[in-house]
């Protein structure tokens, strides 16, 4: 089937970025992206592209070029359905915070809800296109929900997971080191596998497309994010070994990566990762493991998860014993809140975790952070303290030991400590004597992302931690 009219349901971090190069690449096709968020979508319509909704290198020059001629953004979704032979859906599926599998399994309501309307709305024939991250058969469910409210057409679901990592994604979308679309092996599913395989061929080789049953395609996506989470545990767990026997883990990890059966990418020891997708990929698998009754492979990927917040605290920690086993009324400078560098995404980032557990000791939080606003820092705290089952008078008093900066030397003004939590290429370069001077001394700097350097700090006076040295 010749695709001419594509519809993504969900403008977020993957259906944004995707779908822009997708409309980029293939200019005869008619892209629109659609969200129930009119703000969200506003700002994707801005003029000024500098207010899109997400910060991404490389994408503001991608929707410039495409907006307005094949690629549009609106929150009609029930036209663009209608329109649509082939229909995205990547809208956000989290860990679900209630009822059944709270805090494991993913939820999937926000799917569902439009696999409903899908079936509801459409006309014709079409082919649903599963984008985000969903546990191994979804797609049945879908298939289900789309064959009994349908008015008799048929829905053909594919599974086409998205790994493009933020602060990277235009790249990883261009260049991808493959593309994955699985369907059903059936002479229907292989013509809509086709249709999918000629769109990303507009710009990838054959050799990038991997096709493959639903099911396995549906794994594969939580398997590439809990290997890689998996690789940073690892390198975290050793960072702490490091630590006691004075072995640097930047030198261990060069030394294993080297092997090519290891390889070097994604072993940078840091204060945990954060993000969206790996926690919650992690997680999911753990909960199917569960429900499949394979406690110890469940077990086996939850420590993966178990680690990582041993990392956090262990960071948290390290801050309090160093000021002298107390943070209370002492000032703390976050330099970046952001899950990574290169975005303004705080989706589980290490920094607010450390936050709460230095607000907790008394400690008053100081952050700078390039790209991400004081109104989202804020709401961050204010959802993690929500899910605590803190009361509101508890709530407000602790989001007022968190200050937001906009200039780093503001930021650091008579501050007792300063915590480096994404690893924005800006800091390295920061004037770090004046930074010194402008605080109490003895000066403490804890370096959770290792990358500034330790000898040339140490020399301008710092009390100086990296991780894993
Ligand atoms: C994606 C994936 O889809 C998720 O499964 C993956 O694990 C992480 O990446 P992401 O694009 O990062 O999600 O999420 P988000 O930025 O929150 O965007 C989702 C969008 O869907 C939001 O703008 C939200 O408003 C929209 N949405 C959600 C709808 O339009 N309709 C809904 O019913 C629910
Ligand atoms: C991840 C996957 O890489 C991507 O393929 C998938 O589609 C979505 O999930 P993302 O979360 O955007 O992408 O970023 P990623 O670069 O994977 O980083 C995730 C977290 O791990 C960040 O907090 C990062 O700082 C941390 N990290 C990464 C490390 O601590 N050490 C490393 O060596 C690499």
């Amino acid at each position: 089937m010749k695709i001419t009219n594509i519809c993504c349901l969900g403008a977020g971090y993957v259906g944004g970025p995707t779908m822009s190069v997708i409309a980029l690449k293939c200019p005869e096709i008619k892209v629109t992206v659609v969200d129930l968020n009119t703000d969200r979508i506003a700002a994707w319509n801005d003029k000024d592209l500098k207010n899109l909704p997400i910060y991404e290198p490389g994408l503001d020059k991608v929707v410039e070029k495409a907006r307005g001629k094949n690629l549009f953004f609106s929150t009609d979704v029930d036209s663009a359905i209608k329109e649509a032979q082939m229909i995205f859906i990547a809208v956000n599926t989290p860990t679900k915070t209630y009822g059944e599998g709270k805090g494991m399994a993913a939820d999937l309501k926000f799917v569902e809800l439009c696999a409903r309307q899908i079936a509801e709305i459409s006309e014709n024939d079409k082919i649903i296109v599963e984008k985000s991250t969903l546990p191994v058969r979804t797609a049945e469910k879908l298939q289900t929900i789309l064959d009994n409210n349908g008015n008799g057409n048929n829905f053909e679901v594919l599974s086409n997971p998205e790994f493009l990592a933020e602060g990277t994604a235009i790249n990883d979308l261009l260049n991808a080191d493959r593309v994955l679309i699985g369907g059903k092996q059936t002479t229907t599913g292989k013509i809509a596998i086709q249709s999918l395989v000629n769109i990303y061929s507009n710009w990838l080789s054959p050799k990038q497309i991997i096709t493959t049953n639903l099911w396995s395609s549906e794994l594969s996506k939580l398997t590439a994010n809990a290997f890689l989470a998996q690789r940073i545990s690892s390198i975290n767990a050793l960072s702490a070994l490091c630590e006691a026997t004075e072995a640097d883990i930047d030198e261990v990890a060069k030394a294993i990566g080297t092997d090519s059966r290891i390889g070097s990418k994604f072993l940078k020891s840091s204060v945990g990762f954060g993000g969206s997708c790996f926690q919650k990929d992690v997680l999911n698998l753990v909960y199917l493991c569960r429900h499949f009754n394979l406690p110890e492979v469940a077990d086996y990927w939850e420590q993966v998860i178990i680690l990582n917040d041993y990392q956090k605290h262990r960071f948290a920690k390290k801050i309090i014993s160093s000021l002298f086993n107390t943070v209370n009324g002492k000032k703390i400078t976050f330099f970046g809140w952001a899950f990574k560098k290169d975005t303004n995404d705080t989706r589980e980032s290490a920094a607010i975790y450390i936050a709460e557990h230095l607000i907790e000791d008394g400690a008053e939080i100081h952050v700078f952070d390039p790209k991400v606003p004081e109104s989202k820092i804020k709401n961050d705290i204010r959802c993690i303290l929500e899910l605590n089952g803190e009361v509101e008078t508890k709530i407000l008093f602790k989001l007022n030991q968190i200050t937001v900066h906009n200039n780093p030397l503001e930021a650091t003004h008579k501050s007792h400590a300063i915590a480096v939590l994404t690893e924005w290429d800006e800091f390295i370069n920061y004037e770090w004597n004046d930074i010194y001077l402008n605080m109490y001394k003895p000066a403490f700097l804890f370096d959770g992302r290792g990358i500034l350097e330790k000898n040339k700090l140490k020399e301008i006076g710092f009390n100086f931690y990296s991780i894993g040295k």
